[in-house]
């Protein structure tokens, strides 16, 4: 079946991956040993516990699990994440259960899995569809996707319209979007929502934003990065100013896979 012709994937170019990773690392009053979505995991290991982490980034869950004893597949495409993910992995005790892989999604090759995990990636995917028959096709036990509810940075709409007036503004896949997919593949999946904690200060620094919006933007000239800048200082301004929406949702969509 071809991959629906409304998925508009997040292009987030490698130059950009040094903020992606500080945005991530931007909630630290989270403990991702005691979360929603490390749980769902360990609640569905069997006897070998065994996990692979699709984009695995910063090792935000692939650390964790492998602490909780699961030996984990962490496949990330970033040179720049990778680096981190291995500094990550260096320094926990568990460090000889993360095994890593440099790929894109679905084009790797791993073992079957008992559980798979693809935690705030799949909307970068051009091929969403595959990407969900792989992970059927690699997990034994349970398919763990999690996706924003609320698509993720509004503003990047809100300022496409300025910018290219002409062009249709990107929409960032969200739950609805991938829960659609799911529902044309016959997956009926279970799902919880989940509300983390207010967002860490790198969402709301117009410095550390400017080279990836202009980039997801698709601008330019200094003149249209200018007036991104102040665009950014504006809307950044007020205290609970952010370019993300206001609510940050997660769903943790899981299901059991139907692979032989
Ligand atoms: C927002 S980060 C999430 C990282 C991690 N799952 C977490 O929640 O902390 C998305 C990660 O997915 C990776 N990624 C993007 N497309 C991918 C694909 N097709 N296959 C595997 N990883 C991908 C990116 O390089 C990035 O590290």
């Amino acid at each position: 079946m071809k991959e629906p012709t409304t998925w508009h994937p997040v292009v987030f170019p490698e130059a950009s991956m040094t903020q992606m990773a500080e945005g991530l690392k931007g909630q630290p009053t989270e403990d991702y040993r005691d979360h929603a979505i490390t749980e769902a995991v360990l609640k569905h290991l069997g006897p070998q516990r065994t996990v692979v982490d699709i984009g695995a980034g910063i090792g935000r869950f692939t650390v964790p699990l492998a602490e909780a004893n699961c030996d984990v597949w962490a496949v990330e495409p970033s040179a720049i994440m990778r680096e981190q993910l291995a500094a990550a992995v260096k320094a926990s005790p568990s460090a000889a259960r993360v095994h890593t892989v440099d790929g894109l999604w679905p084009r790797v090759e791993v073992p079957r899995m008992e559980v798979a995990l693809a935690a705030l990636v799949i909307h970068f995917s051009p091929t969403p569809r595959a990407f969900i028959q792989a992970m059927e096709r690699t997990a034994t036990r349970r398919c763990v996707v999690v996706i924003h509810v609320e698509p993720m940075l509004a503003a990047l709409q809100d300022w496409w319209r300025i910018f290219h007036p002409d062009r249709p503004a990107p929409i960032v896949p969200a739950f609805r979007d991938v829960y659609t997919l799911l529902w044309e593949e016959g997956i009926v999946a279970d799902v919880s929502i989940i509300e983390p904690p207010a967002r860490g200060d790198f969402w709301r620094d117009p410095e550390k934003m400017l080279d990836g919006f202009a980039t997801l933007l698709d601008l330019s000239t200094e003149t249209e990065r200018a007036q991104l800048a102040a665009l950014l200082r504006e809307r950044l301004t007020a205290p609970d100013a952010s370019v993300t929406r206001s609510r940050h949702r997660l769903a943790v969509v899981s299901w059991t896979p139907d692979s032989p």
